[in-house]
């Protein structure tokens, strides 16, 4: 098993954690970023990571984010990726079991290290089941298929091209240390 790993600004502690954990396990993984804690876009990085996938090159992906919600969300635009987002390991080893799950979405701000590396080694240990699973999945392919629109390919990389990659920091740079502030009810993270 192969896996791609990536994430935003908010996760470059616990993509490290978790390929720590990846390396005692001798499960070969790579990288595709983010690096540095810049801020910058998860769908991006979502976007890599699920390519790799769909490109054949990777069996599953890891996507942490603040919260794992905007890169499981980026990650299901993708058809083919099942991403979930799960802050324990029940939730990640029965959708290995029910979902097939591909992807797994964690929230840096959500869960610390021993606890995303249990939900980390769950949903990697847990097996698909098959059966009224996979006939529920089958289900959800064919809702992909009605709702894709013809010609355009998720691994079609012209639209991207058009995109300003700097897009983020003319609308809407974070004010300095905005993304790194304590969580509060009414905190514009
Ligand atoms: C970044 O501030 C944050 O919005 C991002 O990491 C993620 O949590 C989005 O869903």
């Amino acid at each position: 098993m192969k896996i791609a790993i990536g994430c935003d600004h908010t996760g470059i502690a616990l993509k490290e954690a978790l390929k720590t954990y990846l390396d005692s396990r001798m499960i070969p993984y790579e990288d595709f970023g983010t690096f540095t804690e810049e801020s910058t876009d998860y769908p991006r990085i979502a976007e890599k990571v699920c390519k790799a996938i769909l490109s054949g090159g990777f069996d599953r992906g890891i996507l942490i984010c603040g919260t794992g919600v905007g890169m499981s969300i980026a990650a299901n635009k993708f058809n083919g990726i099942r991403a979930v987002v799960c802050s324990e390991p029940y939730s990640a080893i029965m959708a290995r079991r029910h979902n097939n799950a591909n992807v797994l979405c964690i929230g840096a701000r959500v869960v610390a290290g021993g606890l995303a590396t249990l939900i980390c080694e769950g949903w990697l240990n847990a097996a698909f089941e098959g059966d009224r699973h996979q006939r529920r999945l089958d289900i959800i392919t064919r809702i992909e298929q009605r709702n894709s629109l013809p010609g355009i390919s998720p691994l079609d990389e012209s639209a991207a091209k058009e995109e300003p990659q700097n897009a983020s920091k003319l609308t809407d740079e974070p004010k300095p240390n905005q993304d790194t502030q304590p969580l509060s009810p009414t905190a514009g993270v």
